[in-house]
């Protein structure tokens, strides 16, 4: 959102009669940093890792989250052992706050920092399903 986008929506809403902390709350509610995509497909599925919207996977640390799944770089090879995928959905308290922390080497909630191994296993608390990995090409396919 440009800062002319938000003059025009913060003189929209005054309009409307929001104001103080209402109208902060609603002008900082937005946010397009976030990398989630959602192909229409469901369970075992491929992802083209040429196309702009993956190229998050290009760099070690890199995540997206597509499904009910996150796939992370976790190295720099070029086959399948540099990409892992789990669910994204916690199993502790079923937040969508999993992130790929690369200086653990791990995945991890955010919400109350579960770590997970890129295999699934929790790392001293609940694990969660691990997701097979393969790589053909340019062609990511998690099952
Ligand atoms: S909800 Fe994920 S660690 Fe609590």
């Amino acid at each position: 959102m440009t800062l002319q986008e938000k003059l025009n929506r913060k003189e929209f809403l005054m309009k409307m009669g929001l104001g103080g902390a209402a109208l902060f709350a609603t002008l900082t509610s937005c946010s397009t940093s976030d990398t989630t995509v959602t192909p229409s497909s469901s369970g075992s599925f491929s992802i083209d890792l040429s196309t702009s919207t993956y190229s998050a996977l290009l760099k070690i640390g890199g995540y997206v989250k597509i499904n009910s799944v996150i796939i992370a770089r976790i190295s720099s090879g070029t086959d399948s052992s540099a990409y892992a995928a789990i669910a994204r959905i916690c199993p502790h308290e079923k937040q969508d706050r999993m992130i790929y922390d690369t200086s653990a080497g791990e995945f991890r909630c955010t919400d109350h920092n579960w770590y997970f191994k890129t295999s699934g296993k929790g790392d001293g608390n609940a694990s969660t399903t691990g997701f097979s990995v393969a790589l053909s090409g340019n062609m990511l396919t998690i099952s």
